[in-house]
């Protein structure tokens, strides 16, 4: 897969893709990720990239020019899907980063200032928030974006983390995780996880990722009993 990312601040990527998982995909050769400033396609004397709005107003909106040519320069034959990052979009979920994980190209733009002149919208393919905030900008949305679809590209993971996708595919919360000591400041270890008794440990971790999950997210509980009892229909 390919990432092209076209921010204004290009400082607040490289970091974020060059670290950990991020990093070790892109040497693999799973991902190539390239980080774009879009003032450089940015035409007059002041390389400036946005502007008053028409009809007065406060704060500035990004221009459609440098986008465009940004654009028609990366991806002229349109190939990539072209996603805008917006607290206007569709909200982002795990469903939405499986399928984005299936693109060979994509290309994300992040805006900043007040907004984008409308026209901007008529370029991209799908806009997307990844929750219902304002940000400064769209980088770090943008970077949610990237690290979740990353990790879902087959072999950038090891087996066990993808095993531990599929438990969120099935649409609840994480079962309790305990590591040595057995005994902290009195708080034991549940016995079951110690008993060795496989088929208990799962019938136990499976118990407790339902009850988890109809306490803290009773919606997702809801939605995987009607999932449930769709499939046994
Ligand atoms: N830009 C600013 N806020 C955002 C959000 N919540 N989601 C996506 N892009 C944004």
């Amino acid at each position: 897969m390919r990432i092209d990312i076209l921010t204004l601040f290009p400082d607040m990527i490289r970091p974020i893709v060059g670290q950990s998982i991020l990093h070790r995909a892109q040497v693999d050769g799973h991902v190539d990720i390239h980080v774009h400033d879009y003032r450089e396609y940015s035409t007059d004397k002041h390389r400036s990239v946005d502007d008053y709005p028409y009809g007065g107003g406060a704060g500035m909106v990004l221009r459609v020019e440098p986008v465009v040519r940004a654009l028609r320069d990366l991806d002229d034959e349109r190939q990539a899907l072209r996603i805008l990052m917006t607290p206007q979009g569709i909200p982002y979920s795990q469903e939405r980063a499986r399928t984005l994980a299936k693109n060979e190209r994509i290309i994300i733009l992040c805006g900043h200032y007040e907004g984008y002149d409308e026209r901007i919208r008529d370029y991209f393919d799908v806009e997307i928030s990844i929750g219902d905030y304002i940000l400064t900008g769209g980088e770090i949305a943008a970077m949610v974006v990237v690290d979740s679809l990353v990790r879902l590209i087959p072999g950038v993971l090891n087996n066990e983390d993808s095993a531990k996708e599929d438990s969120f595919s099935a649409g609840l919360l994480e079962y309790p995780q305990y590591t040595r000591p057995r005994v902290f400041e009195g708080r034991a270890v549940p016995e079951v996880l110690l008993s060795g008794d496989h088929g208990k440990i799962e019938a136990w971790r499976k118990e407790q990722a339902l009850m988890r999950t109809k306490k803290r997210r009773p919606d997702l509980y809801e939605d995987y009993l009607k999932r449930k009892d769709n499939k046994s229909r």
